[in-house]
């Protein structure tokens, strides 16, 4: 979470190169996606008069080529761990260049093996150099003439290694029938396709897939849409897959291996159609899966979970998870999914949890695999919500797709969020939303610390897109999306989602887009409220007291050194006194206010009296409140009037103050006997984990209080072991 080094570097290129250099650090935006192209912006005019070192040192690849389809062949042979592969690309060319620049990386490519075929000329060009730039992960093609416009085909053969790193095409291990195996598969996000195939290895350069994979005839070839055509010649078969819709190179997959699968159907399937603003240019260079794509209903999406042979069974939880999420999830974007089969996969040796490919979802095999009779119930729920968070993606992410990798934090904070919200939604026993609290406690003690960083940040360079899958990503993203969707309203919420889903399909989409339909749906100002959310880093404490009937407000950032930032935030209140059932919410922008609120003077009457910030603890900040107001909700968590998620951030909120030096231990001990007759696991869990750490803080800074400290856990504790 540390700034990157990297970024001065990249951000002159674009100053440079821009014809407004105070504009922005972004590329160009890239010409529209119809045939034949608006004409290019001046910064890409350049390209033909530009040499090779042009291309060096870039953020971005330069927007005057992009692809519209992919035809990509592959062969590889398991035994030697090596493959074989050619790439056929539809290529847009929008302004005059001498140059095509792709990604490309760990790839043998020899300059005889490239070839560019501008449409309806009969003409082949041979590139006069092919350099690679290894830092940049580029091929730089040079001809000897300027490219005509429009389209033509782009065609590389390439030889790679299946490699042990876990990412672009690599090989898992896995024992049949006692015998040890190669299995060969792809890890292509962030920008890991580049080690496969040559492409334009960027989330907004969006094309279709045509797919063939040549295998030995005894395996399984999956890829992202299904099988049209097998053809066997002798021990191998090429499999040929249906054409894909247009989609980010992250999210291409390729697996070859032995396995066993289970299978079920979503009873409503049907295929989404391509908006009819967008060029159906797949289906005439398809013959083979254009057919199919994208008009045709059919009766059901298939849904299977692939294992190891002899394991299927294991996959039969997360099949029935995946079948209600989709049907779900359909409701909810009110898209349908959008391809015509959804493998899952559990990959032996797997880099993280799980990757959304698009119709082909690689999982970490204890992030699918389930064993009613040996699995523990954590494990059941960590599947039903990783399966959930991978197919919200189908939607968030693959049918929309950011723009750049710095509105990657939309993608996952949301995926984490609607992934609570569907495993709420089938499995509500297991209150799930108290165990995302636990999620937004690690956010805040990161996000507490000097030096975090804002959920929003530059990303000028291929190597600090991984650094931003972190904590502040996932889990401050998803808790400040919670905040937004409990401030605006469920429905609000969910329908101006689905205005935005509808609005980008089949493209991409910055954050701000986001901000920008929740706002017309809701009146509300949905843009300066998240800026404040996610373009600074840190969150505030409000501190709350009751003076003359009003209520007084004051906000500071919260830092866990005990210093206080200089961060301000428009603050989404929401508050209860006395009852759940009447709440109230209003905007706190200021740094101190004072609130006239409607019932407070009648509910302070009352003997019991309380009031609550944060109802449910579903904003992203903290609330300190003054003693008496304190006191009487101490009262309240001891009677168990608030809600669960209400009696734990109460604890956590006292706790991380009075760790930041902000209020008396005693206060705290105080409030943690009050938890004496909880009977939520997560609250109590977290009850007991906060006796254990500051029995732990005392055993080294007052160990002469250790004797009463213990007294106090054995009185708390005993009840609970009884
Ligand atoms: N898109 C990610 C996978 C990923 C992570 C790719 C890091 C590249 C780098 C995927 O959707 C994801 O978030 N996976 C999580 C599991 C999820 C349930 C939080 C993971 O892998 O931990
Ligand atoms: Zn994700």
């Amino acid at each position: 979470i540390s700034p990157s080094p990297k970024k001065r570097k990249a951000k002159r290129f674009w100053l440079n190169s821009s014809p407004n250099p105070s504009a922005s650090s972004e590329r160009p935006t890239l010409p529209n996606l119809s045939f034949p192209h608006t004409p290019p912006t001046p910064a890409v005019t350049m390209a033909a008069e530009q040499s090779a070192e042009h291309f060096r040192g870039q953020a971005r690849l330069p927007g005057f080529a992009a692809p519209r389809r992919y035809d990509l062949r592959l062969t590889p042979d398991l035994a030697a761990c090596t493959f074989a592969g050619s790439v056929s690309v539809s290529v847009d060319v929008a302004a005059p260049t001498r140059f095509l620049v792709v990604n490309a990386a760990d790839l043998d490519v020899s300059p005889g093996d490239v070839h560019f075929a501008p449409k309806g000329s009969g003409q082949v060009l041979l590139p006069v150099e092919v350099t690679s730039a290894l830092e940049d992960e580029i091929l730089i093609i040079r001809f000897n003439e300027v490219l005509p416009l429009g389209e033509g085909t782009l065609v590389i053969a390439f030889q790679g290694t299946l490699n042990d790193k876990m990412k672009g095409f690599y090989r898992s291990v896995y024992e049949l029938n006692g015998e040890k195996k190669n299995m060969a598969v792809t890890q292509f996000e962030p920008a890991d396709a580049r080690r496969c195939f040559p492409c334009w290895d960027e989330p907004s350069f969006k094309a279709v897939f045509k797919i063939t994979l040549e295998v030995p005839c005894e395996t399984v070839a999956l890829s992202n849409m299904p099988v049209v055509e097998e053809k066997v010649n002798g021990p191998t078969k090429t499999v040929y897959f249906q054409e894909s819709p247009i989609m980010s190179t992250y999210l291409v997959a390729v697996i070859v291996g032995m396995f066993d699968y289970v299978e079920a159907f979503t009873a409503d399937g049907t295929v989404a159609p391509l908006p009819h603003y967008l060029p159906q240019v797949s289906l005439s260079l398809s013959p083979l899966g254009g057919s199919c794509w994208p008009h045709f209903p059919f009766a059901g999406t298939s849904v299977r979970v692939y294992t190891q042979v002899g394991k299927s069974a294991q996959g039969k939880f997360a099949l029935e998870v995946a079948v209600k999420t989709l049907i779900l999830f359909k409701e909810y974007f009110a898209v349908p999914y959008p391809l015509p089969k959804m493998d899952m996969i559990a990959i032996p040796d797997f880099a993280s949890g799980a990757m959304e490919n698009y119709g082909l979802v690689t999982y970490r095999e204890t992030a699918l695999l389930f064993d009613e009779r040996h699995s523990a119930a954590a494990n059941k729920q960590r599947v039903a919500v990783v399966v959930a968070h991978e197919l919200a993606h189908q939607w968030f992410g693959n049918l929309v797709t950011m723009e750049w990798w710095t509105h990657l934090w939309l993608n996952e904070g949301f995926a984490t969020w609607v992934s609570y919200l569907a495993a709420d939604r089938f499995f509500p026993e297991w209150n799930v939303w108290i165990q995302f609290l636990e999620e937004s406690t690690t956010g805040f003690r990161l996000d507490a610390l000097a030096g975090s960083h804002p959920i929003e940040v530059d990303v000028n360079h291929v190597d600090e897109i991984d650094e931003i899958f972190d904590a502040i990503s996932y889990r401050k993203g998803a808790a400040v999306i919670r905040m937004l969707q409990s401030y605006l309203g469920a429905e609000i919420f969910q329908k101006s989602l689905a205005a935005y889903i509808k609005r980008f399909a089949y493209s991409n989409a910055k954050t701000e887009d986001l901000w920008a339909a929740l706002e017309e749906g809701s009146g509300e100002p949905v843009k300066t409220l998240m800026h404040s959310w996610t373009k600074q880093q840190g969150y505030p404490v409000v501190s709350v007291k009751l003076k003359d009937g009003k209520l007084e407000l004051e906000q500071t950032q919260f830092l866990s050194s005990g210093s206080e930032g200089v961060g301000q935030w428009v603050v989404p209140i929401t508050l209860c006194c006395c009852s759940y059932s009447v709440q109230q919410k209003f905007l706190f922008r200021g740094k101190q206010d004072d609130f006239n609120l409607s019932g407070l003077v009648e509910c302070q009457k009352k003997d019991d009296f309380w009031i609550k910030l944060n109802v449910d603890q579903t904003g992203f900040y903290r609330v300190s409140y003054d003693e008496e107001l304190a006191s009487r909700l101490r009262h309240a968590v001891e009677t168990n009037i608030l809600s669960a998620a209400d009696r734990y951030g109460v604890l956590d909120d006292t706790y991380a103050l009075c760790m930041a030096g902000k209020q008396k231990l005693v206060t705290l001990l105080h409030l943690i006997a009050a938890y004496k007759n909880e009977t939520e696991y997560t609250v109590l869990a977290h009850a007991i984990n906060t006796s254990l750490s500051i029995y732990e803080m005392m055993a080294v800074a007052a160990p002469e209080e250790l004797v009463n400290m213990k007294k106090f856990l054995i009185d708390f504790l005993e009840p609970f072991a009884q």
